[in-house]
């Protein structure tokens, strides 16, 4: 078998690995990645952030690139359309701290791309460039750029995205193989990252889409020939997937996960940083993640959505007879 799964030079910056945790709008947060952290994915993200939320210093904008070092390396992606907010936007990422600036142009919500900015930057691959161009131009940290396929299917253009960011000066290009007109449904088009890999001269192809478990990172690697993967929803409740991927990349048998331990400690990261109302709402989505693959969970997942503090979220996981419970890896989503 080959092996797909090795460290990635990102200009000045050398990471572990090329398997990365992407940004996660409402999820990649703190706590999320102090448990992404204990498994050292090539990279992670932070949650996009707009940029004029950033040049007006909102607080709670602020708030989402909180970090800790022990998520090194660790990516500030930011969102806008406007050229010349690009620069000191990447520049403030760049102060915080962070090894590297991505460009949002996938996000698909219409509050977003109603001003031509996440996906509806597609719609305009010469301002991508220019953007791209100002935020490398502003900081010496790698700049990165995320998009998807195209806006719709007639107008599929990532692998013309991919020259545009190359000539930019970006280092690397992470493609979501489905449509903005797709959103999150039907399956992401592996087809599409694979041309953008033919369209690459020195940029890195990141793949994104349906990657859920170690094969399909595989089946990622071999049918589009890119340089390595970034994975999303498949961190839900699996902040140990890029352990998964590893050991499926040498051949070896994969680890049995303490799903009951790693939900925990998840929920004492959220109790230590989110106050005790945020943590309750928190744990109803995070509990879902870790047990819906657990046969026989379903009632405890009612209670936590019905548990009225965070205390008694504690109490109903610490009191479960878990002796039963088997897990299994192709869990339904929450
Ligand atoms: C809840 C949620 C939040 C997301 N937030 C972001 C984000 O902040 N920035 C971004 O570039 N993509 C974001 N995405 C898109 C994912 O990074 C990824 O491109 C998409 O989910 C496809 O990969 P998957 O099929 O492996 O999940 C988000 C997706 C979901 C489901």
């Amino acid at each position: 078998m080959n092996r797909f799964v090795k460290p990635l030079q990102l200009g000045k910056l050398s990471l572990p690995s090329n398997i990365f945790y992407s940004p996660l709008a409402g999820c990649s947060d703190y706590p999320f990645r102090q448990m992404a952290a204990r498994y050292r994915p090539g990279l992670m993200f932070c949650e996009m952030v707009k940029m004029d939320a950033l040049i007006r210093h909102e607080p709670s904008t602020y708030h989402l690139l909180d970090y800790d070092p022990s998520m090194r390396p660790i990516g500030g992606q930011i969102c806008g359309s406007k050229p010349k907010m690009a620069a000191p936007c990447a520049r403030i990422i760049e102060e915080l701290g962070f090894d590297v600036v991505d460009l949002n142009c996938g996000c698909p919500v219409d509050k977003v791309t109603k001003d031509g900015s996440g996906s509806g930057m597609l719609k305009n691959p010469e301002l991508i460039g220019e953007v791209i161009s100002n935020m490398v131009a502003a900081v010496s940290i790698p700049v990165t750029v995320k998009i998807r396929a195209g806006w719709d299917d007639t107008s599929i253009n990532a692998p013309e995205i991919t020259k545009i960011a190359e000539a930019a000066g970006a280092k690397a290009i992470s493609i979501h193989g489905r449509t903005r007109q797709q959103k999150y449904t039907g399956k992401a088009n592996w087809d599409h990252i694979r041309k953008c890999k033919e369209a690459a001269s020195s940029i890195y192809v990141i793949g994104n889409g349906d990657v859920f478990d170690p094969e399909a990172a595989h089946d990622l690697f071999t049918q589009s020939g890119c340089d390595g993967i970034l994975v999303s929803r498949g961190t839900f409740g699996k902040p140990w997937i890029v352990e998964d991927i590893r050991q499926f990349d040498r051949g070896m048998p994969l680890e049995t996960p303490d799903v009951r331990a790693h939900l925990l400690e998840h929920m004492e990261y959220i109790s230590a940083y989110q106050t005790d109302r945020k943590a309750l709402l928190d744990m109803r989505r995070v509990g879902c993640w870790y047990l819906r693959s657990g046969q026989g969970t379903k009632k405890l997942r009612e209670s936590l959505n019905h548990a009225k503090d965070i205390q008694e979220v504690k109490t109903l996981i610490l009191d479960y007879d878990w002796t039963n419970t088997t897990f299994n890896r192709n869990a339904p989503d929450c």
